[in-house]
């Protein structure tokens, strides 16, 4: 049996699990608890990280009490403290995983430093047990991504956005048109009264032979038509929402697509194959609506863990550290390891110029 603790301060949520593994059993999350500093940031349109530092200093230790309390397990039964250690605003991850040594000095356990995007690319093994290899979308507010999960450790990005994050491009789209933060659950509410055929935007990147993600352009465009319009009646903004998120789905789609066919190349002898979505973005039901569509023409298992497991958490971080202690490549004491605000999950691919983390989120 092993049972982890694991802790998640990468953005703006506070969080802390406990997660537990117990012979060919199916994994258990004992408790997950997430704090959301939304509201401290809402007035500012965005993540402040010196404001979402400062809200994990004072959160962290009531929050990883409850989520022992919760396990009923006491920190001598936990095995190992996961902690993310990157990639995220390095404010919180300091909190974080300054906070796990301390936990993990004073209890005598060991102490693994994870990467943030693999606490979501393994996420489909802690819920629907799947079987390596598979495909991630990972479309959250700070990254793009298409990734192969062909093990634990064994990642190869390929495709990320080249400029803005998807999850980005949908809050800056409910910043011009006055709507709250967080933008993409408002733009969503909006579009649903919309006419999604009232503006063409542009489909950036459908049909190119870069595998990659962009939509600056559509950002752009969405605020012209704005601009050319103003004032907006409630009717014009929902209109652009809608006609916003059928350009989306419609440019994701193509990018998805592409990359299924992909994996059958690489992967002929798979039988299923599996494409998993994690990420905020993945609540959108014009998005899912789409990609369950894909799958279904290409053979593929479409899997979306449940929303609170898609989006930051800290069980995530515990599960992956069961895996890294299972597979045997942990690293046994991370007490040195520092955290890292950027660290992209495959080493090999490229970093894309004027890419990468734009946003505040992992
Ligand atoms: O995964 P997440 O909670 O945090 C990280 O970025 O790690 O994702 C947050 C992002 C935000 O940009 C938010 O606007 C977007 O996901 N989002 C949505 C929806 N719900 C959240 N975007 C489109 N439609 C939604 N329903
Ligand atoms: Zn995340």
């Amino acid at each position: 049996m092993i049972r982890v603790l694991g802790i998640e301060t990468s953005c703006d949520e506070t969080a802390a699990s406990v997660v537990t593994l117990e012979g060919d059993a199916a994994p258990k999350i004992l408790s997950n608890i997430v704090l959301s500093q939304i509201e401290e940031h809402a007035a500012f349109g965005g993540v402040v990280p010196e404001i979402a530092a400062r809200a994990h200093v004072e959160a962290l230790d009531g929050i990883i009490e409850a989520a022992l309390a919760d396990s009923g397990a006491k920190l001598a039964d936990i095995d190992a403290i996961a902690a993310t250690a990157g990639p995220g605003l390095v404010g919180g991850l300091i909190v974080g995983l300054m906070t796990a040594k301390a936990i993990a000095a004073a209890a005598h356990k060991p102490l693994l430093a994870i990467n943030h995007l693999e606490g979501h690319a393994l996420t489909a093994r802690l819920t629907d047990g799947l079987e390596f290899p598979y495909l991630l979308l990972l479309v959250s507010g700070g990254h793009t991504q298409i990734v192969a999960v062909r093990g634990v450790g064994d990642y190869q990005r390929w495709a990320t956005t080249i400029d803005d994050a998807l999850g980005e491009a949908f809050d800056k789209t409910a910043k011009m048109l006055g709507l709250p933060y967080p933008g993409g659950p408002n733009v969503e509410k909006a579009a649903a009264s919309g006419d999604s055929t009232r503006f063409t935007f542009p489909r950036p990147m459908k049909g190119s032979a870069q595998p990659d993600f962009s939509f600056s352009g559509l950002k752009t465009a969405v605020r012209q038509a704005a601009r050319a319009i103003a004032p907006l009646s409630d009717q014009d903004v929902a209109d652009i929402c809608a006609s916003f998120q059928a350009a989306v789905a419609d440019a994701l789609g193509d990018r998805v697509s592409r990359a299924l066919s992909r994996f059958r190349q690489e992967f002929p002898g798979k039988a299923e194959p599996a494409l998993v979505v994690a990420g905020g973005v993945a609540a959108n039901r014009t998005i899912k609506a789409t990609l369950e569509a894909l799958c279904a023409e290409a053979g593929f298992q479409f899997v979306a863990p449940p929303l609170k497991l898609c989006t930051d958490n800290a069980a995530m971080i515990a599960w992956a550290g069961i895996e890294r202690l299972r597979a045997g490549i942990a690293q046994e004491n991370a007490t040195d390891f520092v955290p890292r605000s950027r660290w992209p999950l495959d080493s090999v691919s490229a970093p894309m110029i004027g890419s990468g983390r734009r946003g505040a989120k992992a």
